[in-house]
C-alpha cells in the first residue's frame, strides 16, 4: 500500500519551492544511491511555477535523466506540447543536455508506434528485464478526477499489458489524443509528487483518497502505489470535511 503525505502551501510561492525542494532531494538520493536520477514529468499549468524553481537550483545535470508522463498529439513545437513547456520551463534547452532529455513522439500519426517506440525506450533505459521505476514523477489531477493521461471512464486505469499507451481524442471534451504511461508504470515510482492548486482540485483530491471504481476517478490508481506518495496541494485544493 502506499505511503500518502499530504503538504499544503500557503502560496503559489511556496508551492513551486516545496515541489522544487521535494524534486531535488528525491534527485540527489537517487544520484547517490543509483549514480543517476531518471524523472517524469507531467503536464498540465500547476508545474510550470515548480519547474521554474527547480532549473535555479544546482542540479546534477549530467546524471539526470527527464522522461514525459504523457504527451498531447501534435506537434513537439506546439503550445500544447507538455514536452515543450516543461523543457523551456525547466531549462533543458541545451546542447549538453539534449542526450538526457526523451520525449515522447506524439507528432507520429500512428500515436500507437509511437506508444510502442517510447516502450522500448524505457525498457532499454532501465534494463529489458527490471522495473520500469521512476526515481520521481509529477502528476496532476484534473477536475473529472484524471491524471497523466488516464481519463474517466475509458478503460485506461485497467491497462495492464504496456508501459506506454495511446488514448483516443475525446472530442466531447475537446481534447486530443495522447501518449500516457500507464497505471502499473506510475505505481511503480519510488517517489510521486501530485501538484495541485485552486478550489476546483478540492473534490477529485478527496475522490482519489477514497476507495471506489478506478475508472470513475483515475488518479484512484496511486492508492496502489508501492512508493512514496505526496501531494502538494495549496488551502483551496485541500479537501476539507
Ligand atoms: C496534461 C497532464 C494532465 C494534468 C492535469 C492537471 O497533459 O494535461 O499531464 O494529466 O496533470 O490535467 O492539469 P493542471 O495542472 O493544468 O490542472
Amino acid at each position: 500500500t502506499a505511503r500518502f503525505e499530504v503538504t499544503v502551501a500557503e502560496s503559489e510561492a511556496e508551492h513551486a519551492a516545496l515541489g522544487a525542494e521535494i524534486l531535488a532531494r528525491a534527485i540527489d538520493a537517487a544520484v547517490r544511491a543509483r549514480g543517476s536520477a531518471k524523472v517524469a514529468l507531467s503536464g498540465g499549468s500547476t508545474p510550470g511555477p515548480v519547474y521554474r524553481r527547480l532549473a535555479q537550483m544546482a542540479l546534477p545535470l549530467d546524471r539526470i535523466d527527464w522522461f514525459w508522463v504523457d504527451e498531447r498529439a501534435g506537434d513537439p513545437t506546439s503550445p500544447r506540447s507538455n514536452f515543450r513547456a516543461a523543457r523551456a520551463d525547466l531549462g533543458l534547452d541545451r546542447a549538453d543536455v539534449a542526450a538526457r532529455v526523451h520525449r515522447m513522439e506524439a507528432e507520429d500519426p500512428d500515436l500507437a508506434a509511437a506508444a510502442a517506440r517510447y516502450e522500448a525506450l524505457l525498457r532499454r533505459t532501465f534494463g529489458v528485464a527490471s522495473a520500469v521505476a521512476f526515481d520521481v514523477m509529477t502528476l496532476g489531477i484534473g477536475d473529472d478526477g484524471h491524471t497523466a493521461s488516464l481519463f474517466p471512464a475509458a478503460g485506461a486505469t485497467a491497462i495492464d499489458d504496456r508501459l506506454v499507451a495511446a488514448i483516443g481524442a475525446q472530442p466531447a471534451k475537446g481534447l486530443e489524443a495522447r501518449l500516457t504511461l500507464t497505471a502499473p508504470v506510475l505505481c511503480e515510482a519510488r517517489t510521486v509528487l501530485v501538484l495541485a492548486r485552486g478550489a476546483a482540485k478540492q473534490r477529485p483530491i478527496a475522490s482519489a483518497w477514497s476507495e471506489g471504481p478506478e475508472e470513475e476517478v483515475p488518479a484512484r490508481v496511486l492508492l496502489r502505489a508501492r512508493g512514496q506518495v505526496v501531494w502538494l496541494v495549496d488551502r483551496d485544493a485541500y479537501p476539507t470535511g
